[in-house]
């Protein structure tokens, strides 16, 4: 019997066909999350899981499917993933690094452009039929060259961040728990300093952290408040890193000027008021999304269940790598 492979959503084609030859794939092809309850019966006897990041990978989980040897996440991000708790209980986890960093990267600075020049207003003006002609004075924005950028979070995403903005002759800092190797900083012009005076400088201050204990509302009204009035936040990276009753204040008083924001604290609800805001361009979560990088990603997360479990292979986008370790020693 071919060991049983879950797919909690539907993924690009070619992913799957890199499943079905060597599993018995329990395939939900719908596009909504899947109930949890339905999840914790279907990864019953399953020996691989294919998920997404909306789906709680925990004890709960686990629990549920005592067979289970590899969970593969369709996402960079692993905040939905107790990885702990996997380790101990010798469930390997992969997730999609690499693949979709300058996609993503591509989408901050789609952020940064809409929300300083007002194109998602513009837009919106040109449909309602309310534009009547060229007017000095109408939508004006915000330049962005030679302005401050301001990166929090100096991984791969930020750091491909930093690389463009040298096409907009930018000033770029950022900061992280540590300082980048000497040769990032010049290669990217960029300068390490702590994350208050990055936020009094900064003219966009762009989010790149992951979402932990330490990063969890990481914005808060103190911290929005530092910002300067000019300044526009741009958050691609997870919604609850920004305290976002706080930004809906900052939004309307003006203790910013903008925000541009693929992500949200309660996804997919927003913060009440957040949608009423004009000086608020809302995306919902499509920093990834084009078909290059979601077809990467589907064959990265299906490619690592086959290694492991298919070809006996330790998938090196595993961040357990442990796991495959004492696996294969045992
Ligand atoms: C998307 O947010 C991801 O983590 O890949």
């Amino acid at each position: 019997m071919k060991p049983r492979v879950v797919v909690t959503r539907n993924i690009p084609a070619e992913s799957l066909e890199l499943l079905t030859p060597h599993f018995d794939v329990d395939y939900r092809e719908r596009s909504t999350p899947i109930p949890r309850r339905e999840l914790l019966r279907r990864v019953k006897n399953a020996r691989g899981l294919l998920c997404l990041l909306t789906e709680r990978v925990n004890g709960e989980l686990l629990d549920a499917a005592p067979e289970l040897r590899i969970v593969s996440t369709f996402s960079v991000g692993l905040d939905h993933v107790d990885v702990p708790e996997c380790t101990r209980r010798g469930v390997l986890v992969t997730h999609t690094p690499g693949v979709l960093t300058e996609t993503c990267a591509d989408f901050t600075w789609a952020l940064i452009l809409s929300v300083a020049r007002r194109i998602v207003e513009g837009d919106r003006m040109m449909r309602a039929g309310k534009y009547k002609g060229w007017d000095p004075l109408m939508l004006l924005g915000a330049d962005v060259h030679n302005k401050t950028l301001g990166i929090l979070g100096f991984g791969r995403i930020g750091q491909a961040v930093a690389r463009r903005a040298g096409g907009f002759d930018m000033r770029v800092l950022y900061s992280d728990v540590r300082q980048a190797p000497g040769a990032v900083e010049r290669d990217l012009h960029a300068t390490f300093v702590d994350t208050e005076t990055l936020l009094k400088e900064s003219d966009f201050v762009c989010l790149h952290t992951v979402l932990d204990q330490t990063t969890y509302h990481l914005l808060d009204e103190r911290r929005l408040r530092m910002m300067k009035k000019t300044a526009y936040l741009i958050n691609g990276a997870r919604g609850p890193i920004i305290d976002e009753g706080a930004l809906v204040k900052a939004l309307k008083g003006g203790w910013i000027r903008g925000a541009a924001l693929d992500v949200y604290e309660n996804e997919p609800k927003m913060a009440a008021g957040l949608a009423a805001l004009p000086n608020a361009v809302l995306i919902p979560h499509l920093a990834s999304a084009t078909l290059e990088t979601r077809g990467s990603m589907g064959r990265l997360a299906a490619g690592s269940i086959a290694d492991y479990l298919a070809f006996g292979r330790a998938p090196s986008n595993a961040v357990n790598p442990q796991v495959a370790r004492s696996a294969s020693a045992a």
